[in-house]
């Protein structure tokens, strides 16, 4: 890929990124709420300090399609694609969403080195080093989830 193409899949990357953040905020968000039992009252107030980050994210790589000459999309133009992160049926199914979550941390960890790669290659060393700082917020959200699971089952 010569430059030019790497810039214009920066652009890409940016805004699938901040799309994807937006859909996890509204499913963290539904899934701190829905939530019930004495189980889940960590996972809750885990999911909403998770949230607050994620927003933090999505404004800033909104920031940086700005300057860029680019935008970050709108409702518009959106697709949902976290099916796992759903809420469950019952309630009280904390596993599902922990399950979910670690689907959700996963997914963006891949589009935030696919973005440190593409950035390399374009010679964009601000976004490079905008994807490193938020890859290593959704591994520490990954290690949290990772933690909580195995309270759940590995006992
Ligand atoms: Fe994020
Ligand atoms: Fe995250």
């Amino acid at each position: 890929m010569n430059r030019s193409n790497s810039s214009q899949r920066v652009v890409e990357l940016l805004r699938k990124a901040y799309s994807d953040e937006m859909e996890t905020i509204i499913n963290y968000q539904t899934n701190a709420i829905i939530l019930d039992g004495v189980r889940a009252e960590e996972i809750k107030e885990s999911l909403q300090q998770d949230i607050q980050e994620e927003l933090t994210h999505a404004e800033q790589l909104g920031q940086r399609l700005k300057q860029l000459d680019a935008r970050p999309p709108a409702s518009g133009e959106f697709t949902a694609r976290q099916e796992s992160l759903q809420p469950p049926e019952d309630p009280t199914d904390v596993l599902a969403v922990i399950d979910g979550v670690l689907d959700a941390e996963k997914d963006a960890i891949g589009t935030y080195r696919d973005l440190i790669d593409t950035a390399e290659d374009a010679n964009d060393p601000v976004t490079e080093d905008l994807a490193v700082t938020i890859l290593s917020d959704e591994e520490a959200h990954r290690t949290e989830f990772h933690g909580y699971k195995k309270e759940y089952v590995g006992k």
